[in-house]
């Protein structure tokens, strides 16, 4: 039995945190931080579960993305894995499924960070590279960000996007995209 489950973070327990943690820890190996996890949380996540296990974990979080000269509301997704094991089984289409539904019915438009092996699967579904200047809003000011350049997907919705851009993300600690 294979089932997607979304749910806030408040209303995952420990033990079910602590599961999607360690998959996110395997599939990334050593590639993982605590940071790239506190990214992840605060938000909606959609879990795969086949039975009793989970084998795959998705996150939207809000962020601010400026663009244009507003400060849209984004919903940025984190933590996209599927269990090695269980992949090409459509578990993180349907995560995504969910979560797109989520960003769509709440946030401005959707971003994310995108692994080189996961391109072809968002490029697949609506997602839109970002094709101009990536930055950051940091303490010190708004700081490019090149070496994400070309890495950064959007999922247009309401608001006027010009993909080719300039793009600047909020300031966290650690990866900042
Ligand atoms: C990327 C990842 C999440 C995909 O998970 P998955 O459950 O295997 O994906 P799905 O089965 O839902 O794939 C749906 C479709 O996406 C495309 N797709 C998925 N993985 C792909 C890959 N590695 N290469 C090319 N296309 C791929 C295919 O069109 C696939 O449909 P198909 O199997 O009918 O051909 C998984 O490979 C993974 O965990 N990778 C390592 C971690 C990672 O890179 N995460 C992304 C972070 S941004």
């Amino acid at each position: 039995m294979t089932e997607v489950r979304v749910a806030h973070t408040a209303d995952l327990d420990p033990a079910t945190l602590a599961t999607a943690r360690a998959l996110l820890e395997r599939v990334f190996d050593g590639g993982w931080s605590d940071h790239d996890w506190e990214h992840s949380l605060g938000g909606v996540h959609a879990l795969a579960w086949e039975g009793d296990e989970v084998v795959g974990h998705a996150a939207v979080v809000q962020r601010r993305l400026l663009h244009g000269g507003r400060a849209l509301r984004a919903g940025y997704v984190e933590g996209v894995a599927v269990r090695a094991d269980r992949r090409r089984r459509g578990h993180a289409a349907a995560m995504m499924e969910a979560l797109e539904r989520v960003v769509r019915g709440a946030y401005e438009l959707g971003a994310l960070g995108t692994t080189d092996e996961a391109v072809d699967f968002y490029a697949g579904r609506a997602w839109k590279q970002w094709r101009g200047p990536t930055s950051a809003l940091t303490p010190t000011g708004i700081r490019r960000t090149e070496d994400e350049d070309g890495g950064i997907y959007v999922l247009p919705g309401t608001a006027a996007l010009d993909l080719s851009g300039e793009l600047t993300c909020d300031w966290r600690d650690g990866d900042v995209w």
